[in-house]
C-alpha cells in the first residue's frame, strides 16, 4: 500500500504541487499521512492529503507519498519522505530485516527520526555513498540487503537524477509527451499521471531506473546490467472521479451495479473458451484472493462444485504459503483480485511462475501487476472502484466466476441467460424507494454492537461478506456463520433483540432462524419472498444459482447507511487502504 508519485522535468518548474495533486489521485492506497520533498523543500502532514493546498518553492523535480502506516504510528515523523544528510526517499513496502539493520548503525552511533523500517533504507543508502559515491551502485547493494517486497524513489542532494528500485511493490513510470516531452513521471499507480500522458514503462521486479528530465535509463537490479524497455500505450482514459448526485462513492458504485454486472460477462466465447482452457489442463486449481475477493472466491467453490463438478480449492492468499508444497507445474493458481496489486497474491503467483504453474487471474487493473503476471487474464471490467469498500467489483468478480463455471461445463449459454436477467432484475431492485426502505431499516439497527448474519450454500461466503461490509464501514462488530453451524456453539449469544440477518429462505435455513428467533433474535431477512419469521425483509429478485449475487446488493446499502448514520466516512473507513500491497 501507500501511495508514491514523483517527477523529474526539465521546464515544469511546480512539480512540488504536481506531485500533491497526483498524490491525491492515488490516495486509496493509504491515507493517514503524507509528504512531499523538492530539492530544496519538504512539508510533511498527518491526515489526508485531498485536504491540502501546500505550495512549494518553484522546483522541477519532487518525490512524495500517501502513507499506510505499517510501522510505527502516523505521526509526521513516521510519514514519508525520510531523509537521511545527503539522501531523501520515499518506500512503499516492508523492510523485513529492518530491525537487524537499524541496530548496526545505531550502534556505529547514528540516530534515527522515525520508528519506520523506511528510514534505515535511507540509513543504508547513505553509507553506501560515504564508501562510492556511485549511487546506482549503493542501491544495488542496499537492495542485496534487504529483505521483502519493495519500491523506493531515491533522490540524492546535489544530482539532478532521480533513481527509483523495485521488488515486488509496483513502480510505473509515466514518459511525457506533448507539452510535457521534458518530463517523467514516477507513481505507484497510473492515474497519478494520466493527465499527463498514457506512455509507460512498467519496472519489473529486480529492476530500477535512473531518470533525468525525459531521460530514463533502466538496468537489472542485481548485476546493473542496462534493460531496454518498450514504451506501451495504456488504453485508459483518466476516469474522473465524479460522485454525479450521490454524496459518496460507495452509494454510487453501488448503483453502479445497474450496468456492471452486463459488462463483467460481456467477453467473447472464444476469450471464455481460451479461459476455461487453460484452466482445464491443469491437475488441481487453488484460487488465491483476500478480504472480499476471497468471499467472492468461495461461492466460486460453490458455484464449480455444484455447476461444473470441479473441486476449486479456496484458500486466502496469506495462507496459501502453508500449501504451497502442492504447487507445481500441474497446478492451476486462480488468482481473484480488484485492484491486481494485492501482495500476498502476488507472493504466491510469483512462487507460481518460478515452478512453472499455469497464472490465471480475473482483475478489475487491466494493467495490474497480477494481470501481467497471468498466463491467462479476464478484466471484470467493474469501471473504477474509488471506495474502499469493495461493492460493485465483488459482484462482477461473482458474476464472471459464475459465467466461467457454467462454460467449464459446456453450458456458456445458459450461464449467459441466467446473467442477462439477473443484470436486469438488479437495475430494476436498486432504486430510491429501496434504498429509502433499507435506510429505514438501518436506522432501527444504529445502536446495536453486534450483528450476526447466516447463510447456508453459496449464500454461507455471502454471510461472511455481508460481516465485512459491515464491519468496516460502520466498526459494528458482525460476523458471519454457516446457518448450521450457529448451534454448535455461537448460538450463545443471542439474546433478546440480538440482530440477525438470515441470507436465504430454503426450508433448512428458516429451520436455523428459527432456532435464533426462538432465543430472541430479530430476524431481517434477505430472500425473494417474505416469510413470518422476519420481522424485517429485505426483498432481493429470484435469481436461481445467481441468488448469492443478489443476496449481496441490500447489506451493502445497508452497510452504507449503518455507517453514514453514525456520521463515518464510508469511502475512506480507519485504518485501512484500497490497495493492499503489504504483506
Ligand atoms: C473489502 C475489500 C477488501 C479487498 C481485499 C483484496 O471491502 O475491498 O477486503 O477485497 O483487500 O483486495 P483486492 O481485491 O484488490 O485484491
Amino acid at each position: 500500500m501507500c501511495g508514491v508519485f514523483a517527477i523529474s522535468s526539465l521546464d515544469i518548474n511546480d512539480a512540488g504541487e504536481r506531485v500533491v495533486d497526483g498524490l491525491k489521485k492515488l490516495e486509496y492506497r493509504g491515507y493517514d499521512s503524507w509528504g512531499v520533498a523538492t530539492s530544496s523543500e519538504m512539508i510533511k502532514e498527518v491526515g489526508k492529503i485531498s485536504a491540502s493546498n501546500a505550495t512549494f518553492i518553484p522546483d522541477t523535480k519532487a518525490i512524495g507519498h500517501s502513507r499506510w502506516a505499517t510501522h510505527g504510528g502516523v505521526t509526521q515523523e513516521n510519514s514519508h519522505p525520510h531523509r537521511y544528510k545527503k539522501v531523501t526517499l520515499v518506500h512503499n513496502g516492508i523492510f523485513e530485516n529492518y530491525l537487524s539493520e537499524k541496530n548496526r548503525l545505531l550502534e556505529k552511533g547514528e540516530t534515527f527520526l522515525s520508528e519506520t523500517d523506511s528510514e534505515v533504507i535511507a540509513h543504508l543508502i547513505q553509507e553506501q555513498l560515504d564508501l562510492s559515491h556511485d549511487t546506482k551502485s549503493a542501491i544495488q547493494n542496499v537492495a542485496k540487503a534487504i529483505t521483502g517486497r519493495f519500491s523506493i524513489v531515491v533522490m540524492i542532494e546535489g544530482l539532478d537524477e532521480i533513481f527509483v528500485a523495485r521488488r515486488g511493490s509496483p513502480l510505473i513510470i509515466g514518459r511525457g509527451k506533448d507539452e510535457y516531452v521534458n518530463t517523467t513521471f514516477i507513481a505507484s499507480d497510473i492515474p497519478a499521471f494520466l493527465e499527463y500522458t498514457n506512455i509507460v514503462n512498467y519496472i519489473d521486479d529486480e529492476e530500477m531506473a535512473i531518470i533525468k528530465n525525459s531521460d530514463v535509463n533502466f538496468y537489472n537490479l542485481c548485476s546493473g546490467e542496462k534493460i531496454e524497455k518498450r514504451n506501451i500505450e495504456v488504453s485508459w482514459k483518466e476516469e474522473v472521479a465524479d460522485k454525479g448526485k450521490y454524496n459518496h462513492f460507495m452509494i454510487k458504485e453501488i448503483f453502479d451495479q445497474k450496468q456492471s454486472l452486463t459488462s463483467a460477462v460481456n467477453h467473447t466465447d472464444e476469450e471464455i473458451a481460451e479461459f476455461i482452457s487453460a484452466l482445464q489442463s491443469g491437475n488441481g486449481v487453488y484460487m488465491v484472493a483476500c478480504g472480499t475477493a476471497h468471499k467472492a472466491s468461495i461461492a466460486a467453490e460453490y458455484y464449480f462444485s455444484q455447476i461444473a463438478g470441479r473441486k476449486i480449492n479456496v484458500v486466502p492468499a496469506s495462507e496459501m504459503p502453508a500449501f504451497e508444497r502442492f504447487i507445481n507445474k500441474e497446478t492451476v493458481l486462480f488468482a481473484v483480485s480488484q485492484s491486481g496489486e494485492t501482495a500476498d497474491i502476488l507472493e504466491i503467483l510469483d512462487l507460481g511462475k518460478k515452478r512453472g504453474a499455469k497464472i490465471l487471474s480475473i482483475t478489475n487493473v487491466e494493467s495490474s501487476s497480477i494481470a501481467r503476471i497471468s498466463d491467462n487474464h479476464l478484466p471484470i471490467r467493474a469501471g473504477k472502484e474509488k471506495a474502499v469498500a469493495s461493492t460493485k467489483a465483488t459482484t462482477s468478480q461473482m458474476a464472471l466466476l459464475l459465467l466461467l463455471a457454467y462454460a467449464d461445463d459446456n453450458r456458456l449459454n445458459e450461464g449467459r441467460l441466467l446473467l442477462q436477467d439477473l443484470a436486469s432484475n438488479v437495475n430494476d431492485l436498486l432504486n430510491p424507494r429501496y434504498e429509502e426502505y433499507i435506510k429505514s431499516v438501518a436506522e432501527t439497527l444504529n445502536d446495536c454492537s453486534n450483528i450476526f448474519i447466516i447463510g447456508r450454500n453459496s449464500l454461507f461466503p455471502m454471510a461472511l461478506e455481508s460481516a465485512i461490509k459491515i464491519m468496516e464501514v460502520s466498526y459494528i462488530h458482525a460476523q458471519g456463520f454457516a446457518a448450521g453451524e450457529m448451534k454448535h456453539g455461537p448460538i450463545a449469544l443471542i439474546e433478546k433483540g440480538t440482530p440477525c440477518i438470515v441470507l436465504g429462505c430454503d426450508s433448512e435455513t428458516i429451520s436455523n432462524a428459527m432456532e435464533l428467533k426462538s432465543r430472541g433474535a430479530t430476524i431481517i431477512g434477505v430472500a425473494h419472498v417474505n416469510n413470518v419469521l422476519f420481522d424485517q425483509w429485505l426483498k432481493i429478485p429470484s435469481a436461481g444459482t445467481a441468488i448469492s449475487i443478489a443476496s449481496v446488493l441490500p447489506i451493502q446499502i445497508l452497510s452504507y447507511y449503518l455507517a453514514t448514520l453514525r456520521g463515518l466516512d464510508p469511502d475512506m473507513p480507519r485504518n485501512l487502504a484500497k490497495s493492499v500491497t503489504v504483506k
